[in-house]
């Protein structure tokens, strides 16, 4: 076992396929579609965001790559686990096991590696993590450790009906991060303070660099919901040309549906929406199903030491990134 660098994560992502291909086609259900590119991508990012919790198990190799030819080394990579942590929020993000290795305790020994340890910095209030519903496995794994499951998060695809959902109240204005961060003298500040003081109400902590990353690196639209007249935040949301909405976090869960009926009016994705929504976002869950988004697949858990964040007016990001 050794930690996770940057350069390992086009091989993570392939235990991650190898993994996941195996458990859907034991259980005859589809396989998740792939996108190596940006899945490399985005576990780089978090390796160099938390090097401290990433690592993976180099397996020996027979010498021989999977397509016949002589191997460049005989190492390779058996397992990854990849945690985060924001102020006092640990979070688990992936754990994959190739699946020739599971059941004999891998999985276990790297999740207690990427678990903080005496001295590793702040120590954490909570941990948690997001586990398929299918997946016994995982679920018990993070139970042993108190890690429990406590809420599902469903997947919505589709498109709104037209008018479906409803308009804005007149006394909320809306800009985007863009013309808040360039257009006003110290705007980047206000605009970072904002968006954590909302994100320490609902989750509990900040995290700059995943919103910067969100826009940078992601291309995700940022937009802040203000009161007209005082404008004071009442919450923000993102919008990507993929279709995916989020994350979204308001300080009042009854905003959502309008929130994200306005969200996907500022982007044309080429196929169907997608937003993650937590079953205690009621408001929201309920708005996009009447409006004629269906569920995609089963629900993930979250799962955690305790309760934490307050997903009542909250959209994730990611199942792998809140
Ligand atoms: C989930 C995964 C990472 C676990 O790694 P692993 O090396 O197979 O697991 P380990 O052998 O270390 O530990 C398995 C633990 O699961 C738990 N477990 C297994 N089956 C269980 C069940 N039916 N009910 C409850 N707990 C169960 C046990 O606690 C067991 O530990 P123990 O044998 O010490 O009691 C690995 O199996 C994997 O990659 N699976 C496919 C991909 C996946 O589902 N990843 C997680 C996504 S959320």
């Amino acid at each position: 076992m050794r930690r996770m660098r940057p350069a390992d994560a086009s091989a993570a992502a392939d235990v991650f396929y190898a993994a996941q291909d195996e458990l859907y086609d034991r259980l005859h259900q589809p396989r998740i579609p792939r996108n190596e590119a940006s899945l490399t991508a985005f576990l780089e990012r978090l390796v160099r965001s938390d090097p401290e919790r990433a690592w993976v198990v180099e397996s020996e190799g027979d010498g021989t790559a999977p397509d016949g030819a002589a191997a460049a080394s005989d190492a390779r990579l058996a397992a990854f686990g990849v945690a985060v942590q924001r102020e006092a929020f640990w979070f688990l993000s992936f754990l994959f096991v190739r699946p020739k290795e599971q059941g004999t305790g891998v999985g276990r020994r790297l999740l207690e590696r990427c678990m903080p340890g005496e001295g590793a910095g702040e120590q954490p209030a909570i941990l948690a993590t997001c586990v398929e519903s299918l997946q016994p496995v995982s679920t018990g794994l993070y139970a042993s450790y108190g890690i429990v499951p406590r809420m599902p998060m469903f997947a919505l695809v589709g498109e709104p009906r037209p008018g479906s959902l409803p308009a804005l109240p007149p006394s909320v204005r809306i800009r985007s991060f863009e013309s808040i961060a360039e257009g006003e003298i110290d705007g980047h500040r206000r605009l970072v303070e904002a968006v954590g003081s909302i994100d320490h109400a609902r989750l509990g902590y900040a995290r700059p660099g995943d919103h910067r990353a969100w826009r940078v690196d992601d291309g995700r639209q940022g937009f802040i919901y203000v009161a007209r007249g005082s404008g004071e935040p009442l919450g923000y949301g993102y919008v990507q040309t993929s279709g995916r909405v989020g994350p979204v976090a308001l300080l009042d869960p009854a905003l959502g549906p309008a929130v994200v009926g306005d969200l996907m009016q500022r982007a044309r994705p080429a196929g169907a929406w997608l937003a993650l929504v937590p079953g205690v976002a009621d408001h929201t869950l309920l708005a996009l199903l009447r409006a004629g988004l269906r569920f995609d697949g089963t629900p993930a858990l979250f799962c955690s030491t305790r309760d934490g964040p307050r997903f009542e007016g909250y959209l994730p990001a990611s199942f792998a990134l809140l």
